[in-house]
C-alpha cells in the first residue's frame, strides 16, 4: 500500500477522509492517561495508529478501530511486537461500532466527527456513551468553523463571511448542528480545497490524483457550544469543549476539542 504524505508531516488516507494529522491530538495525552488500569482505552478512526502507537509505547492496553480496513492493516503491521497493543478492528460510527457496551476506559474519536451528518453525529455520541465505563472519558477533537474558514479562505473575504454567517443563521434558528451549512452550501468546493488550496502549499509534490482521492465528500465543521450540547443530549457529563490550535493539521489550524464523563 502507497501511503502519501505532505511535506509537513500529515498522510493522505486511503478512503477520502482526508489526512492523518502529522502529530496526534492534543488531548492523546489526557487520553492515554485516563486508562483505569482494567479496559482498554480505544481510538475510534485511528487512520494509520499515530496515537495508537503512542499509547502502546508507554504499555497502556489499547484498541484501534476504523472503518476502512487498508489503515488497519498499517496499525497492526506498526504496532506489530508491541505488548500492550490489543488489535485493530473495523468499527464504523455511529451505528456499527462493534464495541462491548461498557468496555472502555477512555475514547478518543480525532478528526472523525466532521465526516458525519447531524442526525449521525447525535448516534454516534450516544454509542460512545453505552462503549465506555461508568465514569470513563471521552476526548473528541473536530474540524471547527473558523479552522476550517482559516485553511479555505485565509484573507477572511466575503465568502468566509458568507460561510460564517450561514452558520449563524442556522445556530439562531435552533439547528443542533448548524456546520452541516458547509456542505449544504455554494461557497465551499471541498474537491478545489484540497486539490487547489493543500496542492499549492504543502501537498505541491503529490500527485493531484492522490490528493483527489483523500478529499472528503462530506465534512461537516463544529462549535464548541454545539459539540458541548450534542454531549449532553447524549447523556455525557462534559468536562471541556474549547477551541484550540492543533499543531498536526498543516497549518495549525483550529478545532473544537470536547472532554466528557459517563457518568457513574
Ligand atoms: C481525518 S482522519 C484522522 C485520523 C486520526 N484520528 C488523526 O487524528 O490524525 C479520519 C479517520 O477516521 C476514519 N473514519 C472516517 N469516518 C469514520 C466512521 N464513520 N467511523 C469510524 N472511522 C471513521 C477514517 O477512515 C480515517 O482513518
Amino acid at each position: 500500500m502507497r501511503i502519501d504524505r505532505l511535506s509537513t508531516g500529515q498522510a493522505l488516507t486511503q478512503n477520502g477522509c482526508g489526512m492523518q494529522m502529522a502529530t496526534a491530538s492534543p488531548l492523546a495525552g489526557a487520553w492515554i492517561d485516563a486508562y483505569d488500569g482494567h479496559h482498554p482505552i480505544v481510538d475510534v478512526g485511528c487512520a494509520y495508529g499515530l496515537a495508537v502507537k503512542e499509547a502502546a509505547a508507554r504499555s497502556v492496553p489499547v484498541l484501534a478501530i476504523d472503518c476502512c480496513e487498508e489503515h488497519l492493516e498499517a496499525v497492526r503491521h506498526t504496532c506489530a511486537g508491541l505488548p500492550s497493543f490489543e488489535g485493530a478492528r473495523f468499527g464504523r460510527l455511529p451505528d456499527d461500532l462493534s464495541l462491548p457496551a461498557a468496555s472502555a476506559s477512555s475514547i478518543l474519536v480525532a478528526e472523525v466527527l466532521h465526516f458525519l451528518n447531524g442526525p449521525q453525529c447525535d448516534r454516534a455520541l450516544a454509542a460512545l456513551h453505552a462503549t465506555l465505563v461508568p465514569g470513563g472519558l471521552l476526548f473528541v477533537t473536530a474540524q471547527s468553523v473558523e479552522g476550517f474558514l482559516k485553511v479555505v479562505f485565509p484573507d477572511g473575504n466575503a465568502e468566509a463571511r458568507r460561510v460564517r454567517d450561514g452558520v449563524a443563521k442556522r445556530a439562531a434558528a435552533g439547528e443542533r448542528w448548524p456546520g452541516t451549512y458547509v456542505m449544504e452550501s455554494e461557497d465551499v468546493d471541498l474537491e478545489q480545497i484540497y486539490s487547489g488550496v493543500l496542492r499549492e502549499s504543502v501537498g505541491a509534490h503529490l500527485p493531484p490524483e492522490a490528493l483527489r482521492a483523500a478529499t472528503p465528500k462530506y465534512e461537516v465543521v463544529h462549535t464548541a457550544q454545539h459539540l458541548r450540547a450534542g454531549a449532553e443530549r447524549a447523556g455525557l457529563i462534559v468536562v471541556s469543549a474549547v477551541e484550540t490550535s492543533h499543531p498536526g493539521y498543516p497549518d495549525g489550524a483550529d478545532v473544537v476539542q470536547l472532554v466528557a464523563r459517563r457518568p457513574l
